[in-house]
């Protein structure tokens, strides 16, 4: 539930300007929220001047006060961050921390979510990443000898990836270290999931800008993806994570935007 300590209230109604679902009313010169369709969006928690609004829901402790130090960022250098970045294949033979692990997935903790759902999970894989990459390798081969194997499936693209896929494995067994073009003997994999292949991948994307800013690298493996999981669970990205065995020099070209102006 989200409150508003009255003591601290001084109704100037920003709060209510701000919400959306239109929780929050002035009641003698106080807010008050409703609490009936709140989405806790938090929006009441960062708007108010006096600092009077609170959750006992959520940790309190993760709410930060602005100061352009350490918030503010320039548009070119941030246009310059989103253009060096490069899906990283290379990695040292060097361990990924923990805390690391943690700041990455908090940059998707803090993305925003469709109704702010909150729904993205995350799975660590680094001790049992031997096991993962074997098992996906295993029914990538399987999947792509079926697509190989399906008269009716004609795509050029699907089949090129199956003829990889079927080819993966076998290289993989021949020699693991030199040959696994799965996950490029990173260190950690966070494969995450969510109901919302939108909010999932938002959430991936920052964690993607995260682990850059960190002098981590990453890719996303589309190949490990298309395997899925679970029922209950829908895998939106896998995120293979290491430290960069390669450095870039200048950005990379790319198409011209596709803009329809009206
Ligand atoms: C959804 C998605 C799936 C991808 N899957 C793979 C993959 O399975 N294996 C791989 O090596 N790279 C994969 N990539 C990386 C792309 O090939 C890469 O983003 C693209 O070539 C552009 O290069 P850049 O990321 O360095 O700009 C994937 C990227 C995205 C966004």
């Amino acid at each position: 539930m989200f409150i508003i300590n009255s003591n601290k209230c001084i109704g100037c109604g920003l709060c209510v300007k701000d919400c959306f679902q239109k929780e929050i009313e002035i009641i003698e010169n106080k807010a008050y929220i409703k609490n009936e369709s709140c989405i806790k969006c938090g929006h009441c928690v960062a708007v108010c001047p006096e600092n009077a609004v609170f959750t006992d829901e959520y940790n309190m402790m993760d709410v930060n006060e602005y100061s352009k130090n350490n918030f503010d960022i320039s548009e070119d250098n941030l246009l310059n961050f989103i253009k060096f970045r490069r899906s990283t294949r290379q990695f040292k033979n060097k361990d990924v921390s923990e805390q690391m692990i943690m700041k990455i997935i908090e940059a998707g903790r803090f993305t925003q979510t469709g109704s702010n759902l909150q729904e993205v999970s995350y799975i660590v894989v680094k001790d049992d990443l031997h096991k993962l990459k074997e098992l996906a390798l295993k029914s990538l081969k399987t999947m792509g000898e079926y697509i190989l194997g399906d008269g009716n499936i004609t795509d050029a693209l699907i089949k090129r990836y199956a003829n990889l896929w079927v080819k993966m494995y076998d290289l993989y067994l021949e020699n693991p270290e030199k040959n696994d073009r799965l996950f490029f003997n990173a260190p950690v994999v966070i494969i995450v999931t969510a109901n919302s292949d939108v909010n999932g991948a938002l959430a991936s994307s920052n964690m993607e800008l995260m682990t850059n800013a960190m002098g981590l690298g990453t890719f996303f493996s589309g190949f490990l993806v298309s395997l899925g999981v679970k029922e209950g669970h829908k895998i939106a990205t896998c995120m293979v994570i290491g430290y960069p065995d390669v450095k870039y020099k200048r950005t990379a070209p790319r198409k011209k935007a596709d803009i329809i102006w009206k």
